[in-house]
């Protein structure tokens, strides 16, 4: 096996593990989301992952590899730093935006790395493996621009709304404070 194979062979190993760790935080981020917009765009993702899981057996297989024991660090780091944040704020508008915001990490760290991924096999002349590649990134970029979206429209202007109502409240304690 060549050296650029075993690049690859690694490459998608790291891509598998790093779907299979998404795949386990999203039902996670949809039990602490509001909005049921949200709650879906996440359900249809996992859906989408579950593809792409197996997109990437395909691409192992086709380069004579398996998935293996590889952990995507990068991803870990990504998922663990999103934990925290689900863990600190409590369910609402402000933790949706949160969750958006965790996603779209993910999305964008995928994003880079079926992109470089799918470069690469078409250079090999691996062009079936650049295909299969292609469409999942498709999938990654469509719902990164369906969470931008949704962020837009309806996530951060009720986030904005929420904390406009809270504050006239904070300024009541504060002043009530200063008076005493
Ligand atoms: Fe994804």
């Amino acid at each position: 096996m060549d050296e650029i194979t075993k690049l690859m062979i690694e490459q998608l190993r790291d891509a598998y593990s790093a779907e299979k760790q998404a795949l386990r935080a999203m039902p996670r981020m949809m039990k602490k989301a509001t909005a049921q917009s949200l709650k879906d765009a996440l359900q249809m993702h996992v859906d989408q992952t579950e593809g792409q899981v197996e997109r990437l057996e395909k691409g192992l297989e086709m380069l004579g590899g398996k998935p293996g024991r590889k952990v995507c660090e990068g991803m870990r780091g990504i998922i663990e730093e999103g934990q925290h944040e689900l863990e600190d704020h409590d369910k609402g508008p402000l933790l949706d935006t949160l969750i958006v915001a965790m996603q779209q990490r993910v999305e964008h760290y995928e994003i880079a790395s079926y992109g470089t991924m799918a470069a690469l096999a078409k250079a090999c002349g691996q062009q079936q493996l650049a295909d299969l590649l292609a469409e999942t990134l498709q999938e990654e970029k469509q719902t990164d621009e369906k969470l931008t979206q949704l962020a837009e429209s309806e996530l951060n202007p009720q986030a904005i709304q929420g904390m406009q109502e809270a504050e006239p409240a904070n300024d009541r304690r504060g002043g009530s404070k200063r008076s005493a």
